[in-house]
């Protein structure tokens, strides 16, 4: 548990994380909402947000994914997930993904607090390097610089925004 001001981060195991899957749905479709290209397109609903996240518990039943949440006095605000690589060539490494703060939380600590945590959590399971991906030129890309992270290039075309137009994408690793 880290507190930060107001932020409390939690690590949530399966059975919280479907407790919380609604509230976690409502912070992806605010992303969605807010135009940011997390994998989905307009009009994903908050219901669809949370089938996503019950989707990821076999993962977090096995141990392979790691989930975070940041609560401002008990309001779920931000989350952040660590995907272990699968291969059995890379047992050192893992992916972050879906590091999202709701529009209302935003710049007030909370994203860093999830990344500080989350690579915290990775370090105590012998992960040496984590790889993430963002599109370049948003908030996230500042955020994961501050945070010491190494830009490796751009992917033209990578993926799309919400409303459909093409976005590149900026691939970081950071060795722990
Ligand atoms: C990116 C995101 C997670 C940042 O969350 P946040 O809680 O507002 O970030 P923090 O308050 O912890 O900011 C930490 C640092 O990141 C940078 N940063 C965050 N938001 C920024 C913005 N809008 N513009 C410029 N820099 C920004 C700053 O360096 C900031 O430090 P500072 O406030 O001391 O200047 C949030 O904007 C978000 O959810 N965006 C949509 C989803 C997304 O793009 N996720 C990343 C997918 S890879």
């Amino acid at each position: 548990m880290q507190n930060r001001g107001m932020v409390e981060v939690r690590r949530l195991e399966a059975d919280e994380t479907r407790r919380a899957a609604a509230a976690l749905g409502e912070v992806l479709a605010d992303a969605v909402a807010g135009g940011d290209s997390i994998g989905f397109m307009d009009g994903f609903s908050a219901e669809e947000g949370r089938a996503f996240y019950e989707s990821v518990l076999p993962e977090l039943e096995r141990g392979t994914r790691v989930l975070l949440a940041a609560y401002d006095g008990g309001d779920l605000v931000g989350t952040v997930q660590l995907v272990h690589a699968w291969p059995p060539n890379q047992p050192h490494r893992a992916d972050v993904t879906k590091l999202l703060v709701h529009r209302r939380a935003r710049r007030r600590g909370v994203a860093r607090a999830l990344m500080e945590r989350l690579e915290a959590e990775a370090a105590a399971e012998g992960k040496t390097v984590l790889v993430l991906d963002t599109v370049p030129g948003r908030a996230a890309e500042r955020l994961y610089e501050r945070l010491g992270w190494t830009r490796v290039g751009v992917i033209p075309g990578f993926a799309l925004d919400p409303d459909g137009s093409e976005c590149d994408t900026a691939v970081f690793y950071k060795r722990l």
